[in-house]
């Protein structure tokens, strides 16, 4: 029997989120919420549900339909308000990244998705894609030695992309919270926990974005090795959405990226100059999200990119806003 959903918020990628939804058997959409009638409207219409699944609030689509989950697609200030809610109706929760604001906030959560016993996941759909598995898969096997220094870089014009007076452009960190945590969560699933982050970010001169858009940062791996990682939302050629990676090791060089946005003709590994033919997923992306999650939801074992798991993802990614605001290197507690 399908999981049953409430789906909520419909913003740009919310609203892009259904398509997965109705893409995906073990999932089935019960309920909508969003405050905004437009955007309920919007979701209303691409699920085709009747007015009655349609809520102005998540507390009032969980108290009108019988729900086993909530899928949380609203903007990162409410994911953990959203998800306390949802637990506290004893409903397993899969979230957007970035998980939450906090550390505080989205620890709240994990407790309270452990004391309710119920699954907790967050989206972070890049790990759900071929050349981060196969990366994951020859780092720990040893197929380069040992790792000791990553170069990552990410670039993508959004300026020229969004055009002008987007809302976008007034995100809080919208480069390394919003973006970069994408990065350092693939950082940690390729190569391990991270130890220490000290970061540089800044706001180039007639940038559309109000916060830094820009941002360099050193990451020493626990492992040993340090990642060089270099984000922008300012430039251009872009890269994949994954970002560029390269890592030298005592034997030899591994290179790849990955998730070009249409389809996996992006995924590339390439190990001491021969390129490599990648593990085939059943399902790629956010099908791969939901799908992760549901089979959770049956077996009762935790997912991949658990609530619990995506602390360090989140930590090392305040980590290096923290370290960027103070100017200083920040150590990682393990
Ligand atoms: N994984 C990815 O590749 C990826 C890509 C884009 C966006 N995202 C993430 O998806 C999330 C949403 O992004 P967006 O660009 O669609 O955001 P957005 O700000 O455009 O839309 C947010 C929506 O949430 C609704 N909302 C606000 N408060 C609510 C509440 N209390 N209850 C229900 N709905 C509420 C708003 O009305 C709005 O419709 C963000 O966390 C973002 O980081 C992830």
């Amino acid at each position: 029997m399908a999981l049953k959903l409430v789906h909520v918020g419909f913003g740009g990628w919310g609203l892009d989120w259904t398509k997965v939804v109705l893409d995906t058997p073990e999932v089935q959409t019960v309920g909508v919420a969003d405050p905004n009638p437009a955007a309920l409207g919007a979701a209303r219409s691409r699920y085709g549900l009747p007015e009655h699944a349609c809520f102005a609030s998540l507390g009032a689509a969980l108290s009108a339909t019988d729900a086993d989950a909530v899928l949380i697609t609203a903007g990162a200030a409410v994911h953990a308000p959203l998800a306390l809610s949802a637990l506290a109706a004893r409903k397993h929760v899969l979230v957007e990244k970035p998980f939450a604001p906090t550390l505080a906030e989205a620890q709240a959560v994990v407790a309270a998705a452990a004391a309710q016993n119920r699954v907790l996941m967050v989206s972070q759909n890049y790990r759900f894609f071929p050349a981060p598995w196969a990366v994951r898969a020859l780092v720990e096997e040893g197929a380069i030695g040992v790792v000791g220094s990553v170069y990552a870089d990410f670039r993508v014009d959004m300026a020229r992309r969004l055009g002008s007076g987007s809302a976008y452009f007034a995100l809080p960190d919208p480069l390394l919270l919003d973006m970069s945590i994408h990065h350092f969560d693939l950082l940690r699933f390729t190569l391990g926990e991270a130890t220490e982050v000290s970061c540089t970010s800044w706001n180039p001169h007639g940038s559309p974005f109000t916060h830094p858009a820009v941002a360099s940062a050193a990451v020493r791996l626990g492992a040993g090795g340090t990642v060089s990682y270099r984000g922008s939302w300012l430039e251009g050629p872009s890269t994949n959405w994954a970002g560029v990676w390269r890592l030298e090791g005592s034997r030899g060089r591994l290179s790849w990226t990955s998730r070009n946005g249409r389809d996996l003709s992006g995924e590339r590994v390439t190990l001491r100059g021969r390129r490599l033919t990648l593990p085939e997923l059943t399902r790629t992306g956010r099908r791969g999200v939901l799908s992760t999650f549901a089979e959770a939801v049956a077996t009762g074992q935790e997912p991949l990119s658990s609530g619990r798991h995506n602390l360090g993802s989140l930590a090392l990614t305040l980590g290096a806003i923290t370290s960027a605001a103070q100017g200083r290197a920040l150590a990682l507690a393990p």
